[in-house]
């Protein structure tokens, strides 16, 4: 399956891709944020282009740098993200939405710094950001593939598998990444080097992704999106 980006398999592809983690802004010098490093997002780039596609990333504040040769797209918030996401969709092969959008935001952000010395405690009030990936399953026009990723942890609900197929189910996309993440130490995730994890695939079924780079991982994605440009499902 792996083709270890040896061929030019993607040539004449175009494909988006989000990568890092969005930053929603308090006041003009604090966010709320998360660690989000960007590094599976730029993988998934670098190894498309390294495959012959043309690429663009939506990128939310990437700790790395983006490979040379992909249009970049700086996407600071989850509201920036939705814009870019859905104007660049339309004539995308491929969307990977491998960047950590935040969930809420604050409803208003402060014009001036949010100083101690006003007295008391600031009450930040958030609001529910738009979810990108449900959006792009929405619009998603025939042949698209539709990528989603899901760090989940297991809980007492469920283990972080279940929650992944709950989440696939919920949003419908063609492929879903789930990386088991654990606190620190734990070698896989955030800020990681490594990562593992499963896909799921949205007819059922799911490819196991062995502990390995997050090129890897990249390269198992863009195969299995591949495969689904060569025989789309009815
Ligand atoms: N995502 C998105 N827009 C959001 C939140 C998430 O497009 N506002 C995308 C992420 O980029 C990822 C996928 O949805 O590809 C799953 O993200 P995740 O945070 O795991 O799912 P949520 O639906 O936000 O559920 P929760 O955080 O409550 O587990
Ligand atoms: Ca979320």
């Amino acid at each position: 399956l792996a083709r270890g980006g040896l061929a030019r398999d993607l040539a004449g592809r175009h494909v988006v891709v989000s990568a890092g983690g969005t930053r929603e802004p308090l006041d003009p010098v604090r966010f709320l944020g998360n660690r989000s490093s960007g590094r599976q997002g730029v993988a998934l780039a670098t190894t498309a282009l390294a495959r012959g596609a043309r690429v663009t990333l939506l990128a939310a504040h990437l700790a790395v740098p983006a490979p040379a040769g992909v249009e970049v797209v700086p996407v600071p918030t989850a509201a920036a993200l939705l814009d870019a996401a859905v104007a660049a969709a339309p004539l995308a092969d491929a969307v990977v939405m491998a960047a950590a959008v935040a969930d809420f935001r604050p409803v208003t952000t402060a014009a001036t710094k949010i100083k101690k010395s006003r007295g008391g405690v600031p009450q930040v009030e958030l609001e529910q950001t738009a979810d990108v990936l449900a959006a792009l399953v929405a619009a998603r026009r025939d042949g698209q593939v539709v990528v989603g990723f899901a760090a989940e942890t297991g809980d007492a609900s469920g283990d972080a598998l279940a929650h992944g197929r709950a989440k696939l189910a919920a949003k419908g996309c063609d492929l879903l990444v789930v990386n088991e993440v654990g606190g620190p130490g734990h070698p896989t995730g955030f800020e990681g080097e490594r990562n593992a994890g499963v896909v799921l695939l949205r007819e059922g079924g799911e490819v196991p992704v062995p502990l390995g780079s997050k090129e890897a991982l990249a390269d198992l994605v863009w195969d299995l999106v591949s495969e689904r440009w060569d025989s789309p499902l009815p």
